[in-house]
């Protein structure tokens, strides 16, 4: 089973329905759906403001919503929260742990105070130190620690208890990739010892990897959501790749693609470094056209394979939408840049 495959017959971890959050004018949450299946990993996407800490928080207990309702392992956020809060942990976008405390008594305090005996508490500490790289610091104040360090403390706070469902608030924003990529494998051993995941992230990368399905959100809605693949798949299109046997043909292969007329084909780019021809495609049809085009006029052809459009493509296609969809199109388009920024 790839970590794309959902599992079936599930019950969901996390029920969201109308959620609504205001802060004065702001509507932070504006009528928020979302279900988080259990055992599974929902990568929450959305630009700076919009929305994404502030639902982290309302299904943390940590402030309670205008309107609407949310359960988290069957538990509501309004009316149970002390049984909720035993189930979660919570990575928060800024690290809270206790800088006068080291990184080894953090972990322990933490762990006492979730009832684990000594022991237990000594056993997880260590072995969570060692996970996220932290062993040889352990011992120091983890008001020295680097940031990408508290970080990854704060991490391994969270996952102390072994929680049932997790919250991991944009985990990974500012650190160095070999950490981001220990950060992922952790993620992705819990979820496969059964820990549900909501993910926050601005990276496209990140949801990828770790999450199954996607809700897309700004200015407190939910404006896109479902299965990753089905996501790349709504914006239309795939691209087409073809690789000559002879490099040497490209320029000619891209001319006949241009000047084929084929049905909805608009034209095709070259490759040069990879040695290939792309071409936009929508179906099936439309790439057996260009495929039988080239074989009846003698290309040898290496190699073909179509791609999908990145999360970042498909991101940048939704909130795009939007702008030419609403009035004050200006706010979207500069949350459009920073994203594309911090994607970068
Ligand atoms: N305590 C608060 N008081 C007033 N406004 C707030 C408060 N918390 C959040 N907001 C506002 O609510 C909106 C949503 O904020 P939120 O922090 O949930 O966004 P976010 O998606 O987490 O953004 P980022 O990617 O920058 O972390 C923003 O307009 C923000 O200014
Ligand atoms: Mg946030």
């Amino acid at each position: 089973m790839t970590r794309n495959d959902i599992p079936e017959d599930r019950g969901n971890a996390v029920e969201v329905r109308g959620l609504v959050k205001h802060y004065g004018e702001t509507r932070a949450l504006d009528g928020v759906d979302l279900d988080v299946r259990e055992g599974t990993v929902l990568g929450v996407l959305g630009p700076n403001g919009a929305g994404k800490t502030t639902l982290v928080r309302v299904l943390s207990t940590l402030i309670q919503p205008d309107s609407g309702t949310a359960r988290v392992a069957g538990y509501d956020v309004l009316t149970q929260p002390r049984q909720l809060r035993r189930v979660i942990g919570l990575t928060g976008q800024y690290a809270s742990v206790d800088e006068k405390l080291s990184g080894i008594d953090n972990l322990y305090m933490i762990g006492r105070l979730l009832d684990l005996s000594r022991k237990e508490a000594r056993r997880r500490a260590d072995e969570l130190l060692e996970r996220f790289s932290l062993t040889e610091a352990a011992k120091r104040p983890s008001g020295q620690y680097s940031g990408g360090m508290r970080r990854r403390l704060d991490l391994a706070a969270s996952m102390i208890g072994r929680p049932a469902v997790l919250y991991l608030d944009e985990p990974t924003t500012g650190l160095d990739p070999r950490t981001r990529n220990e950060v992922w494998a952790e993620v992705q051993s819990l979820v496969r010892d059964g820990a549900t995941v909501l993910l926050t992230t601005q990276y496209m990368e990140e949801a990828e990897q770790l999450a199954s399905e996607l809700t897309v959100i700004d200015r407190g809605k939910v404006i896109a959501g479902g299965r990753v693949d089905e996501l790349k798949a709504k914006v239309g299109g795939r691209t087409l790749q073809i690789r000559p046997a002879d490099r040497s043909e490209l320029p000619r292969m891209v001319g006949a693609v241009a000047q084929a007329g084929l049905d909805g084909i608009a034209g095709a780019t070259m490759d040069e470094a990879e040695g290939l021809v792309n071409v936009p495609i929508v179906s099936d049809e439309q790439l057996t056209a260009v495929i039988g085009m080239l074989s009846a006029r003698g290309f040898a052809l290496a190699g073909i394979n179509t791609h999908l459009p990145s999360l970042d493509e498909v991101f940048l296609a939704i909130t795009g939408q939007k702008t030419s969809l609403t009035d004050d199109a200006p706010r979207t388009g500069a949350d459009a840049d920073a994203l594309q920024e911090a994607a970068a």
